[in-house]
């Protein structure tokens, strides 16, 4: 049995279908969720599902203190649920092929450092783009850049606003990142 902690910074919808789809499972079970942002709507979910939740301030998280509470609840493998903060060396580096993260297009198209949730939907229209979709990729040094896992597309269409073309990416994450996850954890 895997131990997962999902690191959100935002509302949370993916980190709770996470732990829903793993509740009950023998391969892992979500332990903790994690965020920088006190008033994350994540802590709210956290509350109603039952599941610790830790927030932890940014210097803690840059030197270090962070991983004291992932070896408390021996966390096997990180996922990272629209969490906006870099991640430092030393968690890269206690992780190896252990820390993935999903990003609401098709990298390497519109990634990058500011680029997450509704920003990332409206360069997509502005740029006149047909297609988008969801890209789930290994985290390494650089936002975004790590080794592809799993990439699924949904049009674009010609009337949609960042909110439309949100809540069609946000679908194909719902239905995918649990059994991506799945997938890899049982190697
Ligand atoms: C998700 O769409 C995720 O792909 C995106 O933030 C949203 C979080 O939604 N992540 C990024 O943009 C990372 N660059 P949620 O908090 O409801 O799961």
């Amino acid at each position: 049995m895997k131990n997962i902690a999902v690191f959100a910074s935002g509302s949370g919808s993916n980190a709770e279908n996470i732990f829903n789809h793993f509740r009950g499972s023998s391969v892992a079970q979500v332990r903790l969720f994690l965020t920088e942002n006190p008033s994350a709507y994540v802590l709210e979910r956290a509350k109603r599902l039952g599941v610790r939740a830790v927030v932890f301030g940014m210097d803690e998280f840059r030197s270090g203190g962070v991983l004291q509470v992932l070896k408390e609840e021996q966390v096997d493998f990180i996922v990272l649920a629209g969490f906006l903060k870099l991640i430092p060396s030393y968690l890269i580096d206690a992780y190896p092929n252990g820390i993935v993260n999903i990003h609401p297009a098709l990298l390497p198209k519109f990634g990058g450092k500011g680029m997450y949730g509704d920003r990332v939907h409206a360069a997509v229209i502005a740029a006149g783009e047909r297609e988008s979709g969801i890209t789930i990729h290994y985290v390494n040094h650089k936002y975004d850049e790590g080794k592809t896992i799993f990439q699924a597309s949904c049009p674009v269409l010609a009337t949609d606003s960042a909110a439309d073309l949100a809540q069609r990416v946000h679908e194909l994450e719902y239905k995918h990142f649990p059994t991506v996850i799945e997938r890899v954890l049982k190697g």
